[in-house]
């Protein structure tokens, strides 16, 4: 149909006659003569259409924004070039216009920022946009050089199957009801993690799969209910292999990709020290700010705000020196107060330095009154305040200070234009094996029951289980968390172990995981392995902070399809098949 793209055509073509096919981008029709800018996936190229030309002008007269067009006709050069266009310097003279298809008015203009509700309902449209088309192509970029890398270091990519049976991500599965088997149902993968193990028992040595993974969970700006990792697993490995193999993958596809070169050497941070200085599992250490505690300074006030957590077993005081913080607001400490509620904060204590030299008489705080010499002085020291600057406290549960202390780290740190522009990548390592969870009263697994612990004797696991540590690590790029994985438990004693720890029976473990205990039993190498979030990483690369800008056809945050408009209704037909009754009245959206 075509001879060139839009966006590719340059002097080299000038007196040559080529045919263009794209999209009008714009249109100015003048009384002798009509421009319109033609768009394809390579870019926008003027085309001019003379009046003498009483045909070609005809349908110029016919067009609107979106008409898909064929154009032929001569390049030369533009009179007035535009230097902000690639395709600058030349035109295309139009010969013959052809309406390829013509365009109803539109939803939107392509070129404003259109509402979200817009873009997910005309996606088709949405995607035309440039910064879209842009967007997309990085992603494309980083999965062919994810491959690339991988195939040429002997990894196989292997199937596995996504009808399956529930693996545990801790998020809720999507289940799917079985027609030939009534009343039984199959699971969504929320990750491949059994199938690679297993791949590891049959002696696949190395593994990769570009994955589509199923989770139904809350979602947010970094999470939709179906994403897709890049999965890999290897056997016979240690914790350094894997990491160092993927630290390198990771490297060169930042280079390659968005020619990003980071860190020689990720740093490594335990999951201890990363909770204690940046209240989180997954840092942004970009922003130079840091947590410090100071219950120690503060154990013999009578201020039961902060002496209680002092002194309980899991509380914690910590606080948050903002260097020149001074400056903030009565109104914005208001605000940063409300919002440390939404993280489970019963308030916010802060400490104005306005003048350091002037002792007591140099600070304003609510709190100061409460805080003896000896208290105000140790605190100031601790944090190392300075004059102009601000201390804000967090009191509570230890883990309620260290999620709000490290949300309001994040908050200030972003509010007030302290991220460093630059790539800050670092492994968490270390993480705890369990985590009690309140209400259900028992353990549950941080990162996945597969886990191995850092103990090998499962004697010591259980006698130690509240203060196991994990052979768990996570890749952090800014303040996301972009991979995750460890090194497996593939001794059956211990697999077994770590389901009773958690709560799973032995019943329970033979009816969810029987294969696996099972496939254990025959020779399994000791193997590990992690999975990158390939969505978030190509939103990292594109520049956008929401992976819906990478995926070409993300899910709402009521996770709808709302171009497709799925979920949706069924015939009763088809769930008489599937033996499903619906026990809710179900309304259309
Ligand atoms: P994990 O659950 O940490 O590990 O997932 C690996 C990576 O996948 C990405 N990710 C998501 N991306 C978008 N939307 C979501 N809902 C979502 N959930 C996770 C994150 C995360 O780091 N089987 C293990 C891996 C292993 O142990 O090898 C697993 O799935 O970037
Ligand atoms: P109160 O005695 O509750 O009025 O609190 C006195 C000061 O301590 C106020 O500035 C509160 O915002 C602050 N405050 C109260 N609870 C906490 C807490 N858990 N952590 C930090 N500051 C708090």
């Amino acid at each position: 149909m075509r001879t060139h793209y839009c966006g590719l055509i340059d002097e080299a073509l000038v007196g040559q006659t080529v045919t263009l096919c794209g999209w009008v981008n714009t249109l100015r029709l003048q009384s002798h003569v009509a421009f319109v800018d033609l768009r394809d996936h390579e870019g926008l190229a003027q085309v001019v259409i003379e009046r003498e030309n009483a045909d070609a002008f005809a349908v110029a007269n016919e067009i609107g924004n979106e008409y898909c067009l064929r154009v032929t006709g001569t390049i030369r050069k533009r009179l007035s070039v535009n230097d902000k266009l690639r395709t600058g310097t030349v035109e295309l003279l139009a010969d013959k216009v052809e309406i390829l298809n013509a365009a109803k008015d539109l939803p939107f203009a392509l070129h404003e920022n259109p509402n979200e509700d817009m873009r997910m309902t005309y996606r088709y449209l949405d995607l035309r946009r440039p910064e879209m088309q842009k967007m997309m192509r990085t992603r494309i970029k980083l999965v062919q050089a994810l491959r690339r890398y991988l195939d040429a270091r002997g990894f196989q990519d292997i199937e596995t199957p996504i009808l399956t049976k529930a693996t545990p991500e801790g998020a809720r599965d999507y289940l799917v009801p079985s027609r030939v088997h009534a009343g039984q149902f199959y699971a969504l993968p929320q990750s491949p993690q059994l199938f690679k193990q297993i791949l590891m028992m049959a002696g696949f040595d190395r593994y990769y799969q570009i994955a589509r993974c199923f989770r139904d969970e809350d979602l947010r700006a970094d999470r939709q209910p179906e994403f897709t990792q890049l999965d890999l697993e290897f056997a016979f490995v240690e914790e350094k292999d894997v990491q160092d193999f993927v630290e390198a993958l990771i490297r060169h596809v930042f280079k390659e990709v968005v020619s990003v070169e980071l860190d020689d050497v990720f740093p490594r941070m335990t999951w201890a020290e990363a909770m204690r200085r940046f209240g989180s599992d997954k840092p942004d250490l970009r922003i130079a700010l840091e947590l410090v505690d100071i219950a120690d300074a503060v154990k013999h006030v009578e201020f039961k705000v902060f002496a209680e957590p002092a002194n309980a077993q899991n509380g914690r005081v910590a606080a948050l020196r903002v260097p020149g913080g001074a400056t903030f607001t009565r109104k914005e400490i208001d605000q940063l107060t409300e919002y440390v509620a939404k993280y489970g904060a019963k308030g916010l204590a802060w400490l104005r330095v306005d003048d350091l030299s002037k002792g007591r008489d140099g600070i304003n705080s609510p709190v100061a009154k409460f805080l003896d010499d000896k208290a105000l002085e140790g605190v100031l020291k601790l944090t190392g305040a300075e004059s102009g600057d601000m201390v804000f406290f967090g009191a509570g549960t230890w883990k309620a200070v260290t999620d709000f202390m490290g949300a309001l780290r994040l908050k200030v740190g972003k509010d007030r234009g302290m991220v460093e522009n630059t790539w800050k990548p670092l492994w968490v390592t270390d993480f705890p094996m369990f985590e009690y969870d309140e209400e259900e009263k028992r353990f549950v697994a941080l990162h996945h029951p597969f886990t191995a612990p850092k103990v090998d004797d499962v004697a010591d696991l259980r006698a130690n289980a509240a203060i196991a540590v994990s052979r768990g690590y996570d890749m952090v790029l800014n303040g996301n968390e972009i991979g995750g994985g460890s090194i497996r438990i593939h001794r059956p004693d211990m697999q077994s172990t770590v389901f009773d720890l958690l709560g799973i029976g032995p019943e329970e473990a033979e009816a969810k995981f029987g294969f696996l205990l099972k496939a254990l039993k025959f020779g399994a190498p000791p193997h590990g392995g992690l999975a990158f979030g390939i969505d978030r990483i190509a939103a990292l690369m594109a520049g956008t902070e929401s992976i819906r800008d990478v995926i070409a056809f993300p899910k709402t945050t009521s996770a709808q399809d709302l171009m497709t408009d799925a979920p949706s209704l069924v015939s009763d037909a088809q769930l008489k098949e599937l033996h499903v009754k619906v026990a809710v009245e179900a309304k259309p959206a």
